[in-house]
């Protein structure tokens, strides 16, 4: 799957953000090494501490159907209709990523499917603290 398609998974699951509070809609298409795409958005919560990432409900969509590998994911957030920003995943978000995927792990942050910059989990993680320590 190219990043073009990847990053038109990620805004149509952005339409189903659920952002009342920040009015930050997120959305994120995650690809796994099994060819399968999983999508999540932004739900956020009255109690704001419960609110979760769009990244995050990707990831544990996927590894609650048995996937623990990954190729790649794609972000695409923003607070108006189109996205007009670059929505970069959160701390916690690269630390969930972290558990699973490989240094060179990529991370598209996206306003279009023309318009997008791809990273690396290991630029926007550098040092990080793997399974590998604990293991
Ligand atoms: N948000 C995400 O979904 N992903 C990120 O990487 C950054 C932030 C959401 C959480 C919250 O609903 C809103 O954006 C504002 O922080």
């Amino acid at each position: 799957m190219d990043n073009k398609e990847l990053i038109t998974l990620a805004l149509k699951a952005r339409e189903n953000s659920y952002s009342p509070y920040s009015g930050c809609r997120v959305g994120a298409a995650l690809l796994a090494e099994s060819g399968r795409v999983y999508t999540g958005c932004n739900i956020e919560n009255a109690a704001f501490g419960p609110t979760v990432c769009a990244e995050r409900v990707a990831v544990f969509k996927a590894v609650s159907e048995g996937e623990k590998r990954f190729v790649k994911i794609a972000v695409a957030g923003g607070r108006n209709d189109l996205p007009d920003d670059y929505f970069y995943p959160c701390g916690v978000c690269r630390q969930v990523l972290s558990e699973f995927c490989a240094d060179g792990f990529e991370i598209i942050t996206a306003v279009s499917p023309e318009k997008y910059f791809t990273e690396t989990l290991d630029d926007m993680l550098p040092h990080r603290f793997g399974p590998e320590k604990v293991k």
